[in-house]
């Protein structure tokens, strides 16, 4: 597929290590989109994954354990020897991913500013800790040219963990001799010029990702975003139509880039799932499925789910709300506050409503297999895919593919990128209850022929434009799409 070796360099590796039982170090699956989507992509092209192992310089020997035999996830072909673990002191890594990416970077890039914490010794942290990774990529690439000599590696930074790695990985690789093409991939929103000049140190930041020679978003309104803080904070000269960048005498590329899902994968999955138990027959699900994160817009969904009962009597018994939460990020009280308040809305809506017979809402709180997710989506009637923001949403995407039986309706929020593309989709504002609950209700109640219309659009568009489509568009944009691919794309 790439004409170039490629080195993945993430916050982690597609998997976390954790002890079993009997002591053993072993690989662990976790969520999460960026996971999901580049994992597949780097055991086809036999790369390096340079990244985060959930383990600290205290407890760790730096050993990767080879997969288990019987792990049917998508990083079950990755080799340990394709991985380079990044492998730092607690507080130090704490600092930079608590105290810096999560505490400042993801709510102020979901333009939710005033969560946002600055901190100079958090930046600093954030700045150490990219040097450290940047170090470790330089040896990734070594690696690559000795076994090869005559390759160009392909480094492939992604999100927003790394933003200020790239220009010492170019410095170092400069100085070595070592020739590489260098790309960034972010997977949350690009916030606009109002909310980024919030951040303190946003000159470095910009330079720093434009130490890259392609820059990728998930819409385009985040790649007008970028080049507009681009120009008015560091005076580059820019060209909106071609999407270019000029800085230091380089000419960036900047690039629309929606993220996809291994469709065919997940109709596998749908078509393999046993059924999921429902109370009756005609019992109907809604489906939630959310990293228990305050960007999901879980609180406004159970009070929209909450509006729809009273509104709409003829649902109680028939209509179940299964809302799946992962835990995430539970270092951060912000996550902690979230999870207070949902316990006991949930507690307070399940005490009001239910029956003998029924409860509302089925919480599960964790993470559920890729299997069991798949039957959950091809068994719902319902998904609701509702963020305040969101870079793309994975989750709604999925839902489609897994739409193998009875056609389901997918409502999804405008302010999710996925709202920017899948058009058959109902799009609800979350923020407006009342027709929130309205919405639902209009789901619930469908028509089939027009529920087969909608999702037969949103699954055919879906298949078209997979995760692998969205991967080569990627290696176009550094040229590194090899000949054969563009004959079968
Ligand atoms: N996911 C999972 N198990 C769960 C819940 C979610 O494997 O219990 C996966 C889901 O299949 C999807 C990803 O986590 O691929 C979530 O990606 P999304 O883009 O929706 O949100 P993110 O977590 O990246 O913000
Ligand atoms: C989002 C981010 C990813 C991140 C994932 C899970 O998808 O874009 O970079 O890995 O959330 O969050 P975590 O903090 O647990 O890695």
């Amino acid at each position: 597929l790439s004409t170039s070796p490629m080195v993945v360099v993430a916050n982690r590796l597609p998997f976390i290590l954790a002890k079993d039982s009997k002591g053993q170090l072993v690989r662990k699956q976790c969520a999460g989109g960026l996971v999901t989507a580049v994992a597949p992509v780097v055991v086809e092209t036999e790369g390096l994954w340079v990244g985060w192992s959930g383990l600290h310089e205290e407890d760790s020997t730096g050993e990767i354990p080879e997969a288990d035999p019987n792990d049917q996830s998508p990083t079950a072909g990755l080799k340990s020897k394709q991985v380079l673990p990044v492998c730092l002191p607690k507080k130090k890594f704490d600092d930079y991913y608590n105290g810096c990416c999560n505490a400042t970077f993801w709510p102020l890039f979901h333009s939710m500013p005033d969560r946002a914490v600055f901190q100079a010794d958090k930046w600093e942290a954030y700045r150490q800790v990219n040097e450290e990774f940047a170090m470790l990529t330089v040896e990734a690439v070594k690696k690559l040219v000795n076994s090869n000599p005559e390759c160009i590696p392909l480094v492939w930074l992604h999100d927003y963990h790394l933003m200020m790695a790239a220009n010492t990985i170019r410095e170092r690789c400069d100085e070595l001799g070592l020739p590489i093409k260098m790309a960034f991939f972010l997977h949350i929103p690009f916030p606009s010029w109002d909310i980024m000049r919030l951040f303190p140190w946003d000159d470095e930041l910009l330079q720093g990702i434009l130490g890259c020679d392609s820059v990728g978003f998930h819409v385009e309104d985040y790649c007008l975003n970028f080049i507009d803080c681009c120009q008015r904070r560091l005076g580059c000269r820019v060209d909106r139509q071609q999407m270019l960048v000029e800085h230091n005498n380089r000419s960036v590329s900047v690039h629309p880039l929606p993220i996809s899902i291994p469709y065919e994968r997940f109709v596998n999955l749908a078509e393999k799932a046993p059924q999921v138990v429902k109370n009756h027959d005609q019992e109907q699900l809604l489906l939630g499925v959310d990293r228990l994160d305050y960007t999901k817009g879980l609180v406004h969904r159970i009070k929209a789910f909450e509006t729809l009962l009273q509104k709409h009597p003829e649902h109680i018994e028939h209509v179940t709300f299964l809302q799946v939460a992962v835990p995430s990020r539970t270092d951060v009280k912000e996550y902690q506050e979230l999870k207070e308040e949902l316990d006991q809305l949930i507690g307070r809506i399940n005490g009001q409503f239910s029956t003998p017979n029924w409860s509302p809402i089925r919480y599960i709180y964790g993470c559920v297999s890729q299997d069991q997710l798949a039957a959950f989506y091809r068994d719902s009637s319902v998904a609701v895919v509702t963020p305040l923001r969101d870079g793309m949403n994975l989750v709604a995407k999925e839902f489609v593919a897994c739409q193998t039986g009875e056609p389901g309706v997918l409502i999804l929020s405008p302010f999710a990128g996925a709202g920017t593309t899948m058009h058959e989709a109902l799009l609800v504002n979350p923020y407006e209850t009342n027709e929130f609950a309205e919405v639902i209700h209009r789901a619930l109640t469908m028509p089939k022929d027009e529920r087969e219309l909608r999702m037969k659009q949103l699954r055919r568009r879906e298949r078209e434009r997979d995760v692998n489509f969205w991967l080569r568009s990627f290696l176009k944009t550094v040229d590194c799409l090899s000949d054969d691919s563009v004959t079968q794309g």
